[in-house]
């Protein structure tokens, strides 16, 4: 007799549940098949395909340069792994800004070639044709309001957002206007603590914070620094929680070591 056990997949309901029962939703980026086979087992909620790939794994000094056909590589990398988790990519810059029509057709390419769950977009009003044209086909969108790192070259620094009056009354004004239009969450990057528990509690919607605050409905960190892969990158909000950077020299190290040395392979890592 074969033991069948379903698994229960993460759906936007789920993630509404929680916002409503106060269970906090944990959130990390991915980027490939292996990784994100270990966060989907480990029990993540949701896997963002960020376009933080650009930086992580692609070396660009920022979002701006990676393409839809490189995301569309990268997600359907990390939808192959996943069985439980819900799984959100990011539409790159360039990829929805122009028309609505453009951004519809970018995040159809997404669900259909890689099997995502939703799809994400950097900003408020100025994107509100397109959020609305995606959301009439049927698919799910987050939207991404404070430090939003596709405008990196209109803000100048990647320092703290809607610290003053009008750029706070701006994000609190787009985060209703993107509930209204049906987004099912938010991601809040790099804002003031008191300003996200204001939005988070104004919404129905579950926000997302990245440098944000506790008072979020959950929280997100790219992978890369969540596990100590990047070093240099140290900001305030950044909880390390490996050195994967000084294991991995140190594996290096040792298998460097045993190959000069004919310690490996031994007679019996041979035929
Ligand atoms: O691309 C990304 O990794 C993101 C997170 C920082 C939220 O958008």
């Amino acid at each position: 007799m074969s033991v069948h056990t379903e698994v229960k997949k993460v759906t936007t309901h789920t993630l509404q549940k929680m916002k409503q029962t106060g269970e906090k939703i944990s959130m990390i980026t991915a980027y490939d098949y292996s990784f994100a086979r270990i966060f989907d087992a480990a029990g993540i909620d949701v896997i963002l395909v960020g376009d933080s790939a650009s930086n992580v794994m692609a070396g660009h000094e920022t979002t701006l340069p990676i393409t839809l056909d490189q995301m569309i590589y990268h997600a359907s990398s990390v939808l192959r792994a996943v069985n439980r988790s819900f799984v959100v990519v990011d539409l790159p810059f360039g990829s929805y800004q122009s028309n609505s029509k453009e951004a519809l057709a970018s995040a159809i390419r997404i669900m259909k070639e890689t099997g995502a769950h939703a799809v994400k977009v950097e900003g408020g009003e100025e994107i509100l044709e397109s959020v609305k044209r995606i959301l009439g086909a049927g698919v799910p969108v987050m939207g991404h309001l404070g430090l939003t790192p596709q405008s990196i070259y209109k803000f100048g620094t990647y320092t703290v957002r809607a610290r003053e009056e009008a750029e706070a009354e701006k994000l609190k004004k787009d985060a209703r206007i993107l509930e209204e239009a049906g987004c099912f969450g938010l991601v809040l990057e790099k804002i003031p603590a008191l300003l996200a528990k204001e939005v988070s509690e104004s919404l129905h919607i579950p926000t997302i914070g990245i440098g944000a605050g506790k008072y979020c409905d959950g929280q997100v960190l790219v992978m890369h620094d969540l596990l100590g892969i990047n070093t240099e990158f140290k900001p305030r909000f950044l909880r390390r929680y490996l050195d994967m950077h000084e294991q991995i020299t140190t594996a290096i190290q040792h298998y460097i070591h045993d190959v000069k040395s004919r310690d490996f392979p031994s007679e019996q890592e041979q035929y």
